[in-house]
């Protein structure tokens, strides 16, 4: 069952100026309940102009977006429970960080959810240890923290809100190996946890490759592509055309078979390719 659904969808910035733009064409996508969906695409493909009107902060030219086949921008009262229940990762954290300390901004959503005080306190202190961060942080200004940890923050404010739909506009971007581990890991204990549908962006095709069920591939305003994470990344050449990249497991098979050893290519994880080359190894060695 779908919780989310896009139909038809067009958007294009500045309408009625002269630096109007058209960014989205007639996008159709769906995210089904519990679903972890990545969706992909190269530079200024739309990615972060989809996300942003899966909680209704932009709207449609024309189409809509329906939450458990509903639209969302049936009514105020419809749009802010949409708000609730779909939480949204900027790309840029500094861009959701405005109070003066990090307990006010992780406090913030919960506040306006309209919960009891303990409650908010409950979930301020929940939230921070989720993201890794000591609770000495919850005094500190957002602005004195490093880009990993303010990054961290925002999620954080966004968890505490318990919301239904998690939407992370490219988590782990700028964060180190052990930062970006790190985030992945908290993604897919939410998603276990909660059993939450979670939507992110990401340019790296491994970590899609790790935890994505689902990909939707964005090209210049078009949903192009869409289907489990083996069906996309089977599609390699065209994935590859459109100057995307693919998991570097896939990419080592893919240059064996150009090299002339007959191994699969359907493989996208290290596990996988260790597997895949073991049974390689073991065929022709005849055992
Ligand atoms: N606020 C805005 N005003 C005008 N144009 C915008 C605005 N935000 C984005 N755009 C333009 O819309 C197009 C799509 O941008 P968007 O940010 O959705 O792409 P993206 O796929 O998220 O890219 P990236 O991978 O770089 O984050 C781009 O051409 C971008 O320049
Ligand atoms: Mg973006």
């Amino acid at each position: 069952m779908a919780v989310l659904t896009v139909q038809n969808l067009c958007y294009g910035y500045a309408k009625g100026t002269p630096f109007e733009k058209a960014v989205l064409h007639d996008v159709c996508c769906t995210f089904g309940e519990g679903e972890i969906v990545a969706v992909i695409g190269h530079t200024g493909s739309g990615k972060s102009t989809l996300l942003q009107h899966l909680n209704g902060l932009l709207k449609p030219d024309s189409g809509d977006v329906l939450l458990d086949g509903e639209s969302i921008y049936r009514s105020k009262a419809a749009l802010r429970e949409c708000r609730f229940r779909v939480g949204m990762c900027f790309q840029y954290p500094e861009q959701q960080l405005f109070e003066s300390t990090v307990r006010d901004d992780i406090a913030f959503g919960p506040k306006n959810q309209k919960l009891a005080a303990d409650e908010i306190d409950r979930r301020v202190k929940e939230s921070l240890a989720y993201v890794g961060l000591r609770e000495s942080y919850a005094d500190k200004s957002p602005f004195d923290l490093s880009g990993g940890e303010k990054r961290r923050v925002a999620i954080a404010g966004v968890l505490a809100m318990e919301p239904e739909v998690l939407i992370l506009d490219e988590p782990s971007a700028g964060l180190d190996p052990a930062g970006k581990k790190a985030l992945l890991k908290l993604i897919t204990d939410y998603h276990a946890q909660t059993g939450s549908t979670v939507i992110f962006v990401s340019h790296d095709m491994d970590d899609v490759a790790e935890i994505a069920d689902r990909v939707l591939v964005l090209s210049k305003g078009r949903a192009v592509m869409s289907g489990t994470t083996r069906e996309v990344f089977a599609r390699a050449d065209e994935l590859l055309e459109m100057g995307l990249g693919l998991p570097e497991a896939t990419s080592v098979m893919l240059r064996l078979r150009h090299e002339g050893l007959d191994v699969p290519t359907d493989v996208f994880t290290a596990e996988e390719a260790a597997a895949a080359l073991l049974a390689f190894a073991r065929k022709g060695a005849g055992v």
